[in-house]
């Protein structure tokens, strides 16, 4: 087998210490078989203060040579003032659009462990395992034009454009009848078509995708009721495919189903399956350098990348039990603490998993 080469981008705020953790176990692995080499780029705020620029040139050629990337997150309080083009977030969404990684897979599986750690009833919870594919280069994020512009009476308006075509529709909503022919098979496709023209096209165009898939169910939500639907009752829902800023947001809901926005990995895939694996959090800069932030939604994402871009679905598997063994062991960073459990560090979390693979 050939060296697969990974691209580590630690990012800004506690990007750095929770990759380290999820290094620490793919290194663990890599003495037992896992044929990998590491090579570290500069990324988001960290990047703009070296280079001037949240992207530069070596990470982008880094990244597209390497065969997946583990990446931390971006963004902090330093950079907010910062130019629109080259704050710490561009260098993200930059990234995702050169390497075309449409497709962001967002899993939302709660650990029994951690039933209690949520904000909502255990019953509501018990058992969740839901999965958002969010489309990832498309939509208001990417639509031209936008900006901030002055109107003939001197007043100030920012505007942004919402748009999809039928290809970029097709080509996401493909991954999520594939995916979800594996799982329960059911879709649930989220839109606002009672009001907005390029998801009453998602819409139609989802409809008419579902005709080749005929072990799939899929029916259509409105974005608002889906928010509402995600707290009363989670458990309807097996696969959901939805427009880039509307994943943005129902991710962030559905991770506190999960007890905690710590524990939720990603995947972001191109056509063929090249992917880049990040935790669905932020940088949390309030709490970078401490040793306190939860490696766990990092490590979850380098067992992801080993199940869909490096083809080790065992050592996938390996860390997951592992995240789990140390979960019923009752080790707990402070996100998800609760009285009865062993508080532990960022690090001491990382060793557990090693110790535990
Ligand atoms: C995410 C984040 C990013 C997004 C930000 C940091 C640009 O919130 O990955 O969900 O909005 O996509
Ligand atoms: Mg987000």
């Amino acid at each position: 087998m050939m060296t697969k080469k990974i691209a580590v981008l630690p990012g800004d705020g506690i990007g750095p210490e929770i990759v380290a953790e999820a290094v620490k176990v793919l290194e663990k692995l890599g003495t037992e078989g896992l044929d990998i080499s590491l090579e570290y780029g500069l990324i988001g705020g960290a990047a703009y203060d070296e280079t001037g620029t949240p992207l530069p040139e070596a990470t982008l050629t880094l990244s597209k040579q390497a065969d997946a990337i583990l990446l931390g997150a971006v963004g902090g309080y330093k950079w907010e003032s910062l130019d629109i083009s080259v704050r710490p977030e561009k260098g993200l969404l930059g990234i995702r659009s050169e390497l075309n990684l449409f497709a962001n897979l967002r899993p939302a599986i709660l650990y029994p462990q951690l039933a209690g750690a949520s904000t909502l009833k255990a019953d509501v919870v018990a058992g969740l395992d839901l999965m958002i594919v969010r489309e990832l280069t498309g939509g208001i994020y990417f639509g031209q034009p936008r900006g901030i512009r002055t109107l003939e009476n001197g007043e100030k308006e920012g505007f942004n454009t919402l748009v999809y075509r039928e290809s970029e529709i097709n080509r996401i909503g493909k991954v999520a009848f594939d995916i979800a022919g594996k799982r329960q098979g059911r879709v649930c496709s989220v839109d606002k078509a009672n009001v907005l023209e390029s998801t009453e096209l998602w819409r139609e165009t989802m409809t008419e995708l579902a005709k080749d898939y005929s072990d799939v169910e899929l029916s259509h939500m409105y974005v608002d009721n889906a928010a509402m639907q995600l707290v009363r009752a989670p458990k309807q829902f097996d696969v959901m495919v939805t427009t880039n800023m509307f994943g943005d947001i129902l991710s962030d809901c559905a991770s506190m189903l999960t007890g905690s926005i710590g524990m939720l990995p990603s995947a972001s895939l191109d056509e063929n399956s090249k992917g880049m694996y990040e935790p669905i959090h932020g940088s949390a800069p309030d709490i970078a350098g401490q040793n306190i932030a939860n490696p766990l939604a990092t490590i979850l994402s380098a067992a992801m990348m080993l199940r869909y871009t490096l083809d080790e679905a065992e050592m996938a598997d390996r860390i997951e039990n592992a995240v789990s063994k140390v979960l019923d062991d009752g080790l707990r960073t402070v996100d998800i603490y609760s009285d009865g459990t062993t508080k532990v560090s960022t690090s001491e979390m990382g060793d557990a998993v090693v110790a535990a693979l």
